[in-house]
């Protein structure tokens, strides 16, 4: 009765290894002990197809616990791992190891135009807070329904884009518009007022339009499209921003 469990053993040792030799270059920041911020290198070893959130828990928990980020779905819902990945605004935890090129070290920093807290921490509150400025409710007047506020599915669709949002802030950070002042609403606020305006059962579009008409608001967009392509739920974030220019100014909505 042993010997096939011994077969079985002796084919699995000598299968090869899945786990390759990985560098992380992490920009480290610590306000308690430097003004500045560091590369730090780790090396780790880790299956090609774990994730970049992997990698870095490994380091976390094996190598040095001081290692600070956010994460906590790990299933690209919660959108709180946006991190730069070789110079690219990412989810960590929906970041292949063998789709960014494993060989070189993998670099990895904060997202930028938000304030670093702690290694790649950042303040999200002036994201946040341009968030909460257009809106992000539905409003409604009068005649309440007694079930829910029926919608046609051709009205549905309208803002179905926009819903898929996770607040993740790969695509603020990744602005050149808002990099230089941090005063611009951002795309992902634009998304959400986008969300709302175009709901044919909300009353606010006006004010919201008029909250984007603001000089720090929709006219600064540079149709840069930086914001769609760092999209990981892969939101057409410049077209949205596009209709609600052209709602602005035809003011139909
Ligand atoms: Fe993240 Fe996309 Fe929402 Fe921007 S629009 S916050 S990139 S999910
Ligand atoms: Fe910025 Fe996106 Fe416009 S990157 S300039 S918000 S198209
Ligand atoms: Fe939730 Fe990545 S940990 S989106």
């Amino acid at each position: 009765m042993a010997t096939p469990v011994m077969e079985k053993t002796a084919a699995k040792d000598s299968a090869p290894s899945p786990y390759i030799t990985v560098t992380f270059r992490i920009r480290r920041f610590n306000p308690e002990v430097s003004d500045e911020a560091q590369w730090q290198d780790f090396q780790i070893e880790i299956d090609p197809k774990e994730r970049v959130l992997d990698g870095l828990h490994k380091i976390k928990w094996d190598v040095d616990g001081s290692l600070t980020f956010r994460r906590s779905c790990a299933h690209g819902i919660c959108g709180s791992d946006a991190m730069r990945i070789n110079g690219k605004n990412r989810l960590a935890c929906k970041t292949l190891i063998k789709d960014i090129n494993p060989e070189k070290p993998i670099t990895v920093e904060a997202i930028k135009g938000l304030t670093v807290l702690k290694d790649l921490v950042v303040d999200m509150d002036p994201f946040f807070q341009a968030y909460r400025d257009v809106m992000p409710f539905l409003v409604t007047t009068g005649n309440e329904p007694t079930r829910e506020r029926l919608q046609s599915a051709e009205d549905r669709e309208r803002f179905d884009d926009t819903t898929k949002c996770i607040l993740c802030a790969a695509c603020t950070s990744s602005c050149p518009v808002f990099w230089n002042d941090g005063q611009y609403f951002g795309p992902a606020a634009i998304v959400n007022a986008h969300r709302f305006i175009f709901d044919s059962r909300d009353e606010a579009g006006e004010q919201r339009l008029e909250i984007l008409n603001d000089k720090d608001g929709v006219w600064r967009c540079r149709t840069t499209f930086n914001c769609t392509d760092a999209c990981p739920r892969g939101i057409e974030v410049t077209k949205a921003i596009q209709e609600v220019k052209r709602a602005l100014i035809t003011r139909r909505f």
